[in-house]
């Protein structure tokens, strides 16, 4: 199996602390620069062409990282000070011999090619003229070279990490999306994993408030992960993944975090914006009451309002469910499914039946309990219905639900987990062997058109972090319910 539990912790990652000269080497690996005036210069292939260093540095071959790369012919070795100058015995690279460098046998090879054992390289090495001083710094950062990378990528292996609840309210979605996880992660390693390397999942369990989910993600970081997938928790909080620089793609609510996650799925008050369009445009709704319930959907209610705003509207300002007068022919509700059924009760117990416009992932539990007075009158936004499935991304749902034996009927949460797995996947393929937070970040935000069979094209972009921007509006019909489109899928870009 590939998932981990983990119950002890090791010790916090450590930032890598370079001494001055471990610095300056630093700059001349990845920058070809020397630490004085100096222009340093490399001579390339077999005829010693003099360029100057800072068009070849190391970092371009061999990686920011040192691992080098794995494409090619011959190909840029691992330059892990382990691999190349600890302990006894001969080593191997590119099918030549020798034994461990030494610090001056390691200047050699980079002055002129010749290893340990006497081998002359092969001159896609290039040769580099380096001042003593230069050298030096060079090694020292050698040294400290293989503690460079990304806490969670190692050699063979990188580390993902996600919360699931085991217990409390949220046990049921954290069993279904660590089966999506578990199939995927087996899937992928079955073909070889990323690169080269075998893909591990740890997994934390968040408990069910925010205390404990604070704790869980202290003790997954801990852990070395490189990004978290599909976390499952009541709000995650995203200080701590911001300080660290870890990216998260998932669906999660949440607060803050904005530049590091990427969420598969559009926002609240996006979703929304289908559906009040659709209010407007077909059932020619003309003032709508924005509802919310709870302070926590305060903010997503006001977001709402200035989008209807910018379309042109002047909605009222938003209500509180549990103050609502709601005199208008339609209500925008945002908030969770009890809030709505309760909602739903006490209009219905002064005799009104207004049309009710809802996000399909807050609401669709309430959704079946509702009286039968309601058919019609509900509309809600999901951002992907059956109806967007191919053959293909059918198939693939099928053979993953027969395999991890989930229900079909909660395929909602499993494709959106799907969604989160392919971005980070697509996004680790691109970046590369050489593998950063950094360069996973720039990848992310350069998805577009991602086709997951599933949904409409996913995608993000510079600042854009939601890979769907719009919603389907369906209705509900009563008793069932059975669900119908009325409005297909627009993203809110396409709106007027
Ligand atoms: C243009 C690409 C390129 C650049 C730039 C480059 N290298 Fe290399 N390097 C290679 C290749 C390819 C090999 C493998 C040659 C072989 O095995 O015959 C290699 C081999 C080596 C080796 C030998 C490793 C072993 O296992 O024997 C060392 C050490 C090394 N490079 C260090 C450096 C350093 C330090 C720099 C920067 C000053 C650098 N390289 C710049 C491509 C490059």
């Amino acid at each position: 199996m590939a998932l981990i539990y983990c119950l002890a912790s090791q010790g916090p990652a450590v930032a890598l602390d370079l001494s001055a000269n471990e610095q300056a080497g630093k700059r001349l690996y990845r920058e070809g620069l020397s630490s004085s005036d100096a222009q340093l210069t490399a001579r390339v292939g077999a005829s010693d062409i003099s360029v100057p260093a800072s068009v070849l540095p190391c970092a371009s071959c061999h990686g920011n990282d040192g691992r080098g790369r794995s494409e090619g012919g011959v190909r840029p070795p691992s330059l892990d000070w382990q691999r190349l100058a600890l302990g006894q015995g001969e080593r191997e690279s590119n099918s030549r011999r020798y034994p461990a460098y030494s610090d001056a046998s390691l200047a050699r090879v980079i002055r002129s090619g010749i290893d340990p054992a006497g081998n002359r390289l092969d001159p896609a090495m290039p040769r580099f003229e380096l001042t003593l001083a230069d050298q030096r710094n060079l090694t020292a950062y050698l040294k400290r070279l293989g503690e460079e990378r990304d806490p969670g990528v190692q050699e063979n292996t990188l580390r993902l990490g996600t919360l699931l609840p085991q217990q409390g309210p949220l046990a049921e979605a954290g069993r279904v999306v660590r089966a999506v996880l578990e199939d995927s992660v087996e899937q992928l390693n079955r073909l070889g994993g990323v690169h080269g390397r075998r893909v591990q999942l740890v997994v934390q369990d968040p408990g069910y408030d925010p205390v404990s989910t604070q704790q869980a993600l202290q003790a997954l970081l801990q852990q070395q992960v490189f990004a978290l997938v599909a976390p499952v928790a009541p709000l995650l909080q995203t200080q701590a993944l911001e300080r660290a620089g870890v990216p998260l793609i998932g669906s999660t609510p949440r607060t803050g975090g904005a530049s590091l996650v990427f969420d598969p799925l559009p926002s609240v008050p996006e979703q929304l914006l289908s559906v009040a369009l659709h209010a407007r445009e077909t059932l020619r709704l003309e003032n709508l009451q924005i509802v919310y319930a709870g302070a926590d959907q305060a903010a997503d209610a006001e977001a709402l309002r200035q989008r209807l705003q910018q379309l042109g509207w002047s909605p009222p300002p938003p209500q509180e469910a549990v103050a609502t007068q709601a005199a208008g022919e339609g209500i925008v509700f945002v908030g969770r499914a009890q809030a709505f059924a309760e909602l739903a009760g006490r209009l219905q117990a002064v005799g009104r039946t207004p049309y009710l416009f809802a996000a399909s992932a807050q609401v669709a539990s309430a959704v079946p309990g509702l009286p039968a007075q309601w058919s019609q009158r509900v509309f809600l936004a999901y951002p992907f219905v059956p109806g967007d499935w191919t053959a293909q991304g059918r198939a693939a749902l099928a053979g993953m639900q027969r395999r991890q034996g989930l229900d079909a009927r909660q395929a909602s949460l499993q494709v959106s987990t799907l969604c989160a797995w392919r971005l980070l996947t697509e996004a680790l393929q691109q970046v590369g062997r050489d593998a950063s937070r950094e360069q996973l970040l720039a990848a992310l935000e350069q998805l577009h058109d991602v086709d997951t069979g599933l949904t409409p094209l996913l995608g993000f972009g510079p600042g854009r972090r939601q890979g769907l921007a719009g919603a389907h509006v369906v209705a509900v019909s009563l008793p069932g319910p059975r669900f119908v489109e009325v409005a297909p899928y627009r993203a809110a870009a396409q709106m007027p």
